[in-house]
């Protein structure tokens, strides 16, 4: 079987760290995974007034959501939390009310940051949300990536061993796991 996967990059800088881990994930993941990026950038912010009359932006994301077995979500931390960006593709998601697109969608994140704790209390507190949302997530392994230089081309590329063996198992993990929850909750 192969499963569809959407992620996320909580960065929207054209120089994103978290996007040149995307870029390592995808390359280390097992075969039976497909992935296609879900676009968060020109999200207008969003309120409850459009859930009336969803725009073709908000549309789209919950397309997009709607068509992958499972989401990941890619992202750096800001202020101790996730970007704003990321939060509002989120709440755009998971909106108009009784059609949360997250409803048993597995998920998974991970994150990198210059930084020694390596986004983990972004992370949390995208736990959090993604908890509320209903979203299956795979709790360990936890995957926090401190960023140093050199340690990924900016194509993804990794450098030392010992990380690509993590990332490796990480995605082979999500694997596991998105099949687990697909046996318990099937997609409509
Ligand atoms: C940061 N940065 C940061 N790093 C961190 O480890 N914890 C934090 O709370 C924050 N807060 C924060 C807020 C704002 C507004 C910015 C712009 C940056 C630093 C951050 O990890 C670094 O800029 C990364 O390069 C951001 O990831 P992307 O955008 O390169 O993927």
């Amino acid at each position: 079987t192969t499963y569809q996967v959407g992620y996320f990059v909580g960065s929207l800088s054209k120089t994103s760290i978290n996007r040149v881990l995307s870029r390592a994930l995808l390359r280390v993941a097992p075969p039976g995974l497909e992935f296609r990026e879900i676009p968060i950038k020109d999200l207008p912010l969003y309120n409850h007034d459009f859930d009336a009359d969803y725009p073709p932006e908000g549309r789209a994301l919950k397309d997009a959501i709607a068509a992958v077995d499972a989401v990941l979500f890619v992202t750096p931390e800001y202020n101790r939390s996730i970007p704003g960006g990321l939060k509002n593709a989120i709440d755009w998601a998971s909106r108009p009310w009784g059609t949360n697109s997250f409803t048993h969608k597995p998920s998974a994140v991970i994150g990198a940051s210059p930084g020694k704790i390596g986004t983990a209390v972004a992370q949390q507190s995208l736990r959090s949300v993604l908890s509320f949302c209903n979203s299956p997530q795979m709790n360990a392994p936890e995957a926090y990536i401190q960023f140093t230089p050199g340690l990924f081309s900016d194509d993804g590329e990794v450098t030392d061993p010992t990380t690509q063996q993590f990332l490796t198992d990480f995605m082979a993990d999500f694997k596991t796991f998105i099949e687990r929850v697909l046996t318990v909750l099937p997609r409509n």
